[in-house]
């Protein structure tokens, strides 16, 4: 599967909608971590690095962001600002998060555990590792 959004179910309910997602069913892969990002200062910026095992389904479960997906020839901007699409980027991309809006929550959903050898933080080293440019 390629860097895409997947549109999830939305139970629409005058008492308030609701919206899921499950493994293996809504997004391919297996969910074995769950983090989020939230009291964002204007101007900041997530992300910035690339991640070697790591899917991940990013979801704006709150307010807005852009969120810029590199393969390393081609950046895409995917704006997210609805709690019922999520944003399905495989293994070996570059992300960056940017443009939250106040009060903005970013989940993530990941297919791994967290490990710090799984991030490629410098873009030449990323670049290297798609072979687009050798060092
Ligand atoms: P990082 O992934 O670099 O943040 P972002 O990509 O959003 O800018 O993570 C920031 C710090 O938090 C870094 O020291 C690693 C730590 N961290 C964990 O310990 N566990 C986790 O699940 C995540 C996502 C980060």
């Amino acid at each position: 599967m390629k860097v895409e959004i997947i549109t999830l179910p939305k139970i629409e309910d005058p008492r308030g909608n609701l919206s899921f997602i499950e493994q293996l069913k809504h997004i391919p892969f297996e969910i074995k971590r769950v983090y989020w990002i939230y009291d964002v200062p204007g101007g900041q910026v997530r992300g910035g690095h690339a991640f070697k095992k790591q899917q991940e389904c990013i979801v704006a479960l709150s307010g807005s962001f852009d969120v810029v997906v590199d393969d390393g020839r081609v950046k895409q901007t995917f704006s997210l600002n609805r709690s019922y699409y999520g944003l399905y980027i495989p293994n070996g991309y570059w992300r960056q998060m940017t443009n939250f809006s106040t009060n903005s929550l970013a989940l993530v959903l990941s297919s791994t555990e967290f490990s710090d050898e799984d991030y490629i933080r410098d873009y030449r080293e990323f670049l290297n590792a798609k072979n687009w440019v050798k060092i």
